[in-house]
């Protein structure tokens, strides 16, 4: 009986989280982007660090947002809300949470790995449930885990998730990433800032949401060197007082859209979007056929993205971590690349298992081959593992329209971006779980921008 009323809400949930994209329309017209994701729920983090209330502004209304407000609301944090996407975050009550209310958020995120230090530093023991976030490939925590031990934290891996605990004041420590993770690099800027000494962490990631990270702590009172050659050198204090900052804005965002122009043969404007975060783009954009204008007015300016007319010319590519190509750009680019004429090959080296959408895209009548050899560019960690890391792209294709079901936030939108260019009506599930996750009011700018799409 249980089962049937279960399989009754799957797909009445279903059914709800759907939207029905007429394609074929080119998107023009305006939106905005706020404060980037993979930097404002990491900046919600370091909140916990502060003596003192922070605040952030042009915080999108997105569901992470939401997570990690619940983990911090379960930990005591007063939070609260104002105009324009104001947060404020009150630390002074920083409690144990109940493993109950912090398990409502497990299997939803990859942010709690990133309390385990400042919950540390506060309180002396973490609790981190099972760990969500894209199907994208395995995504060990290894190096936060072997990072933490480290600095002197026992772990304890249970069934139920991370039980962490510091019997003594956390101390600095020399560390050399494996690969320049971005997750590891901000667990150890997390825990170091307090602990006792200075933490030299080498093969660092320098995405510029970390450098905006390293901007939040050290307007907190942190001591932090950014040396050449991806070595950051954390100098440890005593305490840390609250912060106010207005975050980078969200490059994931502004490129997909920008991808969304190409792809629909449409002009957008994306204000908000900030030129020096999103050169490695903005370079394939132009090779690939695309055209854009910067304007840099301090208030209201942006990325104006749009198909100049033509054909589009194919490209080889490889993902990266900064300054390379974001493996996060990759999805929605590689819609726009079935519209090129001739062979483009992407090399994805972050993630082993980043093409699955590639699957919906071939049957909406794209032509896109996976192979598991590094193709182009250099030999990375997924060649000798046999896993389907590279896509050869051959174009142009006129796609039409399906019934996807999305797999995950990236892969998601560009589901979407390849709707919206078909001929046809397309119904796209799981938009509300997943891209709601990473694009603000998506319905609404979809509507702004002159999509003809529904809610059933
Ligand atoms: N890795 C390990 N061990 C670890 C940690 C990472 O092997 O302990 C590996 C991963 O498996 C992966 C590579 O290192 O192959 C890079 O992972 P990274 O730690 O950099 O990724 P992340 O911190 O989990 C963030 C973003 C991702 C973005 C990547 C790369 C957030 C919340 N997520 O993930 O964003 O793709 O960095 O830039 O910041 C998204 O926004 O949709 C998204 C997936």
């Amino acid at each position: 009986m249980l089962a049937l009323s279960d399989t009754c809400l799957k797909e009445r949930v279903l059914k709800e989280d759907v939207l029905v994209v007429h394609g074929g329309t080119p998107l023009r017209g305006e939106i905005r982007v706020r404060g980037a994701k993979n930097l404002v729920s990491k900046a919600m983090v370091a909140a916990v660090l502060g003596e003192t209330a922070s605040t952030l502004y042009d915080v999108p209304a997105i569901s992470d947002v939401e997570i990690v407000t619940g983990l911090l609301e379960a930990h005591g944090v007063r939070v609260s809300t104002g105009p324009e996407g104001e947060l404020v975050m009150d630390p002074a009550n920083v409690t144990r949470a109940a493993v109950d209310e912090i398990n409502v958020h497990a299997g939803s995120s990859r942010i709690p790995i990133l309390f385990c230090g400042p919950l540390l530093h506060r309180l002396g023991h973490a609790f981190i449930p099972d760990l969500g976030g894209c199907k994208i490939g395995d995504r060990p925590i290894d190096f936060h885990i072997q990072a933490l031990r480290e600095f002197g934290a026992v772990v304890d891996k249970r069934p139920d998730g991370l039980h962490l605990s510091a019997p003594q004041r956390l101390r600095g420590i020399k560390y050399e990433l494996e690969y320049p993770s971005v997750g590891s690099t901000e667990q150890v800027l997390l825990t170091a800032v307090l602990a006792d000494g200075v933490t030299e962490l080498r093969n660092a990631a320098v995405e510029p949401e970390i450098i905006d990270l390293i901007c939040v702590l050290q307007k907190m009172g942190a001591i932090i060197k950014v040396h050449t050659d991806r070595v950051i050198e954390i100098q440890g204090v005593d305490r840390l007082t609250g912060y106010s900052h207005r975050p980078i804005p969200d490059r994931i965002e502004a490129a997909s859209w920008g991808a969304a122009a190409l792809a629909t043969h449409g002009e957008i404007f994306v204000r908000g979007a900030k030129q020096a975060d999103m050169m490695t783009f903005l370079n394939v954009y132009r090779s690939v056929g695309g055209a854009f204008s910067v304007d840099d007015s301090p208030v209201g300016g942006g990325i104006r993205f749009w198909h100049p007319g033509g054909e589009l010319q194919p490209v080889a590519l490889e993902t990266d971590v900064h300054p390379g190509l974001m493996t996060d750009w990759q999805q929605p680019l590689v819609v726009a690349l079935t519209q090129a004429r001739g062979l483009s090959i992407v090399h994805e080296t972050v993630y082993e298992r980043r093409f699955g959408y590639t699957t919906e895209l071939n049957q909406m009548g794209a032509n896109i081959q996976l192979y598991s050899e590094c193709l182009g560019g250099t030999p990375c960690r997924w060649g000798r593992r046999n896993f389907l890391h590279s896509a050869v792209i051959a174009g142009p294709s006129k796609l039409h329209a399906a019934d996807l079901q999305i797999p995950d936030l990236r892969a998601g939108f560009s589901h979407l971006i390849a709707a919206l260019a078909a001929e046809g009506t397309s119904r796209v599930y799981g938009v509300d779980r997943y891209i709601s996750r990473g694009y603000e009011n998506f319905d609404g700018k979809l509507e702004a921008l002159g999509a003809r799409t529904e809610r059933p």
